[in-house]
């Protein structure tokens, strides 16, 4: 039996939902380019479209809105758990935890349950986040978007048109993208018979890691460390040199120009282009691809999406803490359509491995 590290190359189901071409650059949601969806939809309707195939007319997206705007509220007990949870708990680790105390029985994945999640993950977020710093959380309200309302219950007031623009398109461009870890994590629970809330915590568990949805942050702490264009090649050198990573470079799938990122490299320009932040972004990139194809030549690394999503989470606002949990929020879209593509036609993943120890001596 052959070991393939990684499941590198590997297909483990057929799925209508994204293509993901590594060699050419594109990423699809259901027949229509992401980057195109980006631009002219609502965060609503990509998510309708994920769950239900098709983008929705005028009418099902403003029912689908208002379904989801009706959901917002969390459960008494959730909301006194999160008062509770150690304050050094890790936002992600609070977000399991919360997921899955929304369970209430075992439970078949259905759309309904998808959408009740999905609705309360932004008040989750806030709700933490203003625990502990101490600040009340704004009331609830349902006549502003997904993506409006999240901001809202952050930052206590409106964001502007170009904010909520801006981090719909980072929201839209991170909802789905084909068998990445944390979607097969989910599909692998699925799979057991499990249900939703116990697919989606595995599914953030594994968002949580540095390789994965990590990243965006820690590009942030990179970029603070650089700290000046001067200073770009030789800390790039002395990092590349120590063998370590550079995060926000090199993906598994792409090994071109990563579509997501080249779309929010627009979003976070048209946002922040004159920012000293956004200049010293786009100077590193560049001499961290220079440097990356001295010191790993025709390993093909380039910029992904996580190195751009900084830049737009922190034009809109949003502190260094709340990048990954935010990831969370836009790609609960994705997990909940694979556990339901999962549901109708599923075989339980089990892989095999291959044992290496030793034998009984008899
Ligand atoms: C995303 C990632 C985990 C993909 O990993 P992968 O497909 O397993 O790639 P590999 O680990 O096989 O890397 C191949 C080579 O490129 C190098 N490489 C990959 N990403 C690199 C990076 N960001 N910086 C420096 N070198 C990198 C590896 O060290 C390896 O070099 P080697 O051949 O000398 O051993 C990896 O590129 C990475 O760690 N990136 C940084 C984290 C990040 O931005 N994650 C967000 C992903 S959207």
């Amino acid at each position: 039996m052959k070991v393939v590290p990684g499941l590198e190359g590997i297909a483990v189901t057929e799925t209508e939902l994204s293509l993901v071409d590594g060699e050419k650059g594109h990423l699809v949601y259901r027949g229509h380019w992401a980057k195109e969806l980006a631009v002219s939809q609502t965060f609503e309707a990509v998510v309708y479209l994920l769950w239900y195939g098709h983008l929705p007319g005028k009418e099902e997206e403003q029912c689908f809105r208002d379904l989801l705007a009706s959901q917002r509220e969390l459960p008494v007990q959730v909301t006194e758990m999160l008062e509770r949870l150690p304050r050094k708990m890790d936002l992600m680790s609070v977000l399991q935890t919360a997921v899955s105390s929304l369970a209430t029985a075992e439970e078949t994945p259905t759309r309904e349950r998808a959408v009740s999640v999905l609705a309360k993950i932004p008040t989750l977020i806030a709700c933490r986040y203003h625990l502990l710093r101490g600040s009340r959380m704004p009331k609830i309200r349902r006549d502003l978007s997904h993506t409006a309302h999240y901001l809202y219950l952050l930052q206590g007031r409106e964001a502007s048109p170009a904010q909520i623009r801006a981090l719909e398109a980072y929201l839209i461009l991170t909802a789905e993208h084909g068998m990445n870890a944390s979607t097969f994590a989910g599909r692998v629970v699925a799979s057991t018979g499990s249900d939703l809330f116990s697919a989606l915590t595995a599914a953030i568990g594994a968002l949580k890691g540095p390789l994965h949805g990590g990243a965006p942050s820690e590009v942030e702490g990179m970029l603070e460390a650089v700290g000046s264009v001067e200073e770009a090649e030789p800390w790039i050198r002395r990092r590349l040199e120590a063998g370590e990573r550079l995060m926000g470079f090199g993906h598994r799938v792409y090994k071109t120009q990563d579509p997501r990122a080249e779309a929010l490299r627009k979003v976070s320009e048209g946002l922040s282009g004159e920012d000293p932040w956004f200049h010293l972004a786009v100077e590193v990139e560049r001499t961290a691809l220079r440097l990356l194809e001295e010191y790993k030549p025709g390993r093909r690394l380039h910029t992904n999406v996580e190195f751009y999503a900084a830049a737009v989470l922190r034009a809109v606002g949003l502190p260094k803490e709340l990048y990954t949990p935010t990831f969370t929020l836009s790609r609960t879209a994705g997990w909940c359509a694979h556990i339901l593509e999962q549901m109708t036609h599923n075989r339980i993943i089990r892989p095999q491995s291959v044992y290496t120890g030793a034998m009984p001596c008899d």
